[in-house]
């Protein structure tokens, strides 16, 4: 998209250092007493990422044109604000501000980092100012609301929420939202081509992705935080830190994550946490292969076999959907998580 490669020079040593701070902490957590304060921790490296990739963009790349939401503090007052605020809540934490419609163990921020605000981890300024919307995933104009419904029934397993499914039509969880990233995109035009929107699409490298080399590429960089067994870590609470990669408490099936391309690019320019564009491309694609090619929840869509289900829904060449890894059929799904 707008910087593809080249952050890879600019913006990795503060960033490892970053990275390797954050990961001494984890050791230095004993007893789960100091997990509040580690958490503020992850926020601050996140928040300052977020803010080296604002100052970064000064000239208009390529036609795109830079923009920055307005800060927290700017939400009025008011009903309206109200409105704003919760549908902020609602993007944090899901699995509590909307609880009957979430199956999983993860909240909207977890991929659309730093509340929806991050260049290139899908904004939620740049999406709004981009809806209504053709998708030939489902092959009729989406509105906002059509799209967000997508989200809590695969992003956010909504199959699986006490309610087993997402909101329904009309519902205030809707329009929360809507207002939140309406707000966001304060100043934005229409329609507008904004730097940073979207993921990053990773350029495809010459040896293609390798679900093993990305396991190893997992161990290393990865597995610190989300656990060995990709199940992330929660605190006492059962409240999640680190979220869930794959297995019940994860994205299902249908979810746009399940692209190994769309996990490439997520995870190249944002993890490992506090170290983004420390990876190479090919780290980048291979880890997403690994990540992607685990058993999940399952495609809600799914009405016949997991064969038919895959030609009607999954991209072959980008998914693993439908396919054997040892010796499992990848698609049949998790046992439920409640
Ligand atoms: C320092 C801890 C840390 C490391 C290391 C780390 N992550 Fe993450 N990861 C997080 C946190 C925290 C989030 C959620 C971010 C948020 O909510 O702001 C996250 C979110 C994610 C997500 C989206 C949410 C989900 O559960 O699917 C993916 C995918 C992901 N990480 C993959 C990776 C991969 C692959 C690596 C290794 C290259 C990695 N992470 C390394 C902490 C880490
Ligand atoms: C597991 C990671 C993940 C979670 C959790 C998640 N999303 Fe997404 N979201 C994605 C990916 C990947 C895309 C883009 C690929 C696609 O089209 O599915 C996306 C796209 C979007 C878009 C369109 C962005 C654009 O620029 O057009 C919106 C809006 C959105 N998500 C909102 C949400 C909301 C609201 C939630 C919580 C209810 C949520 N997402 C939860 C991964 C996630």
């Amino acid at each position: 998209m707008n910087h593809p490669e080249e952050p890879a020079e600019a913006e990795p040593l503060s960033d490892l250092k970053k990275g390797q701070n954050t990961s001494r902490g984890i050791y230095a957590i004993a007893g789960g007493v100091m997990l509040f304060a580690f958490g503020a921790l992850v926020a601050g490296v996140i928040h300052s990422h977020g803010e080296q990739a604002d100052t970064s963009k000064s000239a208009p790349a390529d036609g795109k044109i830079a923009f920055t939401p307005p800060p927290e503090s700017k939400i009025p007052d008011g009903p309206g604000g109200d409105s704003i605020r919760h549908g902020m809540a609602i993007f944090r934490n899901t699995g509590t501000e909307a609880a009957q419609y979430v199956g999983n163990g993860l909240t909207c921020s977890n991929c659309h980092l730093d509340a929806g605000r991050k260049p290139l981890s899908a904004p939620m300024w740049s999406a709004w100012v981009s809806y209504p919307q053709y998708r030939s995933k489902n092959k009729k104009m989406n509105s906002m609301e059509d799209r967000l419904n997508g989200c809590f029934s695969y992003s956010m397993n909504g199959q699986g929420s006490p309610s087993g499914g997402p909101p329904p039509k009309g519902d205030p969880i809707y329009t929360d939202l809507e207002a939140y990233f309406h707000w966001l995109a304060t100043g934005a035009a229409t329609g507008a081509k904004l730097e940073g929107a979207g993921f990053l699409k990773l350029k495809k490298t010459p040896l293609g992705y390798d679900r093993l080399r990305g396991q190893v590429v997992y161990q290393q960089h990865c597995a610190e935080c989300h656990a060995d067994d990709g199940q992330g870590r929660t605190d006492l609470n059962s409240r999640s830190i680190f979220p869930p990669l794959w297995g019940p408490h994860s994205y299902n099936w249908g979810a746009g994550m399940t692209q190994v391309n769309n996990a490439a690019g997520f995870i190249k320019v944002n993890m490992p946490l506090g170290a983004g564009n420390t990876l190479t491309d090919q780290q980048a694609w291979d880890v997403a292969a690994w990540i992607d090619s685990q058993e999940r929840p399952k495609d809600p869509r799914q009405k016949g076999s997991v064969a038919d289900n895959a030609k009607a829904f999954h991209n072959k060449e980008q998914s693993f959907y439908g396919k054997t890894v040892d010796g499992h059929l990848l698609g049949t799904g998790t046992p439920p998580a409640h």
